[in-house]
């Protein structure tokens, strides 16, 4: 590919900055000045901009812990959104989330430019599990169990089979659900009688919340991690 393309997808630099870089000298392709972004390269070649070795990356792919207060989007008019709690030296991949949370929902949130990623973490088709932790504002009860196993009928549709699991405090449960319709959560506890007062995911499939990740910041995923949606 080009050099320009390279650099552009692979640094917060864009194609203009790129080639006044270049201008300068301050680009070198296997240790050789050049002076044209325009010049063919490989992922192979060893590509420096101001002598930092520069590895060819395209997609992204982040874990946030999502504080409340910020909405699932990369633009919003009014609200502030979770693109805005993004480091710089990942804003220029331009990620998106992958699937969302309310606004005032917090925890596990992935955030990617890969659109297959995207697919596979919220296609409801792969029926990854997300686990949610939720405080209610009555006590669960053994018979709500049933009625998340069975289908809930939601009015606009009928929910898959989802799990809750009460907790020594009746008012605290981990609810799953395989697929993430609009305020699903809340609904399907609404439905049987109770508010939900404080929500937060802690997991998508096998991919747990980092508990060292604190409120509002975000870790790359690891290779292992990636991987663990694509099979
Ligand atoms: N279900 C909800 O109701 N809200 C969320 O943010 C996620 C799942």
């Amino acid at each position: 590919m080009r050099l320009d393309k390279f650099l552009s997808e692979s640094t917060p630099f864009s194609r203009k900055e790129i080639k006044s870089l270049a201008g300068k000298g301050k680009i070198s392709v296997n240790g050789t000045i050049i002076r044209k972004s325009d010049v063919q390269v490989t992922e192979n070649d060893t590509i420096e901009v101001n002598g930092e070795k520069i590895s060819y990356r395209k997609f992204i792919y982040l874990m946030m812990n999502k504080p409340a207060g910020y909405l699932s989007a990369t633009w919003d008019a009014k609200d502030p959104v979770v693109v805005d709690l993004l480091p710089d030296e990942y804003k220029h991949y331009e990620p998106f989330p992958a699937g969302r949370l309310d606004k005032d929902t917090e925890g596990l949130l992935l955030l990617t430019n890969d659109g297959q990623f995207d697919h596979a973490v919220t296609s409801p088709r792969k029926n990854v599990f997300k686990r949610y932790f939720a405080r209610l504002d009555h006590p669960a009860e053994q018979e709500d169990i049933k009625a998340f196993q069975s289908g809930m009928d939601l009015g606009d549709f009928i929910a898959k089979p989802a799990r809750l699991e009460i907790t020594e405090n009746p008012c605290e449960v981990f609810v799953e659900v395989a697929e993430g319709k609009f305020h699903q959560v809340k609904r399907m506890c609404e439905k049987t009688g109770k508010n939900v007062i404080y929500l937060k995911r802690i997991s998508i499939g096998d991919l747990q919340l980092d508990p060292e990740l604190p409120s509002g910041k975000v870790r790359e995923l690891t290779a292992e991690e990636i991987a663990a949606f694509m099979k």
